[in-house]
């Protein structure tokens, strides 16, 4: 197997060639905060904007998730304008979601909390003003619950129905603020296609979908 070698946040490491910088980081653990990455995807979408590092050599900061290796690059996680992109991105995020950890199933494991402790900002952030989507909470599978006003529109649930399970129930309808992730038709889970097989729960990176009962993963 061909390597690379690279330097991340001063660590030596050695990667596969052709890995993305988000996968090498991860991997050795170095934390960049990210939503929309799934490792199997062969592109990432590269949505929600979050995995922002610098590149000695380039102007401007590049996501980690779309940008590839190369031997003796340099990269810096911790760089004033990654983190500054990072975190605008994130705040915008935040004002669009409940964010009731208290009463969530998802708190203590829930990749937003991660990413707020990482970039040092408050969940109940007030940067930008709250708008709340409000939308009704699907309670029909037998497996799981899903409420898409936690949800942050990453697509991985998406995504791993579609491509890994060759299932295609969950997609993405309307587009700006009323974007939603729902099943065909809007049908309610219980009554759609829907094998619960449980994955998209699994890659959820939030508390929009969860396994009932407080479990955390599939039993
Ligand atoms: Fe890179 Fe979402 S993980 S943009």
């Amino acid at each position: 197997m061909k390597t690379v070698s690279l330097t991340i946040d001063g660590k030596k490491i050695e990667t596969r060639h052709g890995e993305k910088i988000l996968w090498a980081a991860l991997e050795n653990g170095i934390y960049i905060p990210n939503l929309c990455g799934l490792r199997d995807e062969a592109e990432s979408v590269a949505s929600c904007r979050l995995c922002f590092v610098e590149v000695v050599g380039k102007e401007q900061a590049v996501t980690a998730c779309t940008e590839m290796v190369t031997e003796g690059m340099v990269v810096n996680t911790r760089g004033a304008e990654a983190l500054r992109m990072a975190r605008s991105g994130f705040e915008l995020l935040l004002s669009s979601l409940p964010m009731d950890c208290a009463h969530c199933v998802k708190s203590g494991s829930c990749e937003l909390q991660k990413i707020a402790h990482h970039l040092n900002i408050k969940l109940k952030s007030k940067r930008f003003r709250k708008l709340l989507r409000e939308l009704p909470i699907d309670d029909s599978s037998s497996l799981f619950t899903y409420d898409p006003n936690k949800c942050v529109l990453c697509g991985r649930c998406v995504w791993v129905c579609r491509e890994r399970l060759g299932v295609g129930v969950l997609g993405f309808a309307n587009r700006g603020f009323q974007r939603v992730v729902t099943t065909f038709a809007g049908e309610p889970f219980g009554e759609s296609k829907c094998q619960e097989c449980g994955d998209c729960v699994s890659v959820c990176p939030t508390g929009a979908l969860t396994f009932k009962n407080g479990k955390t993963e599939e039993e």
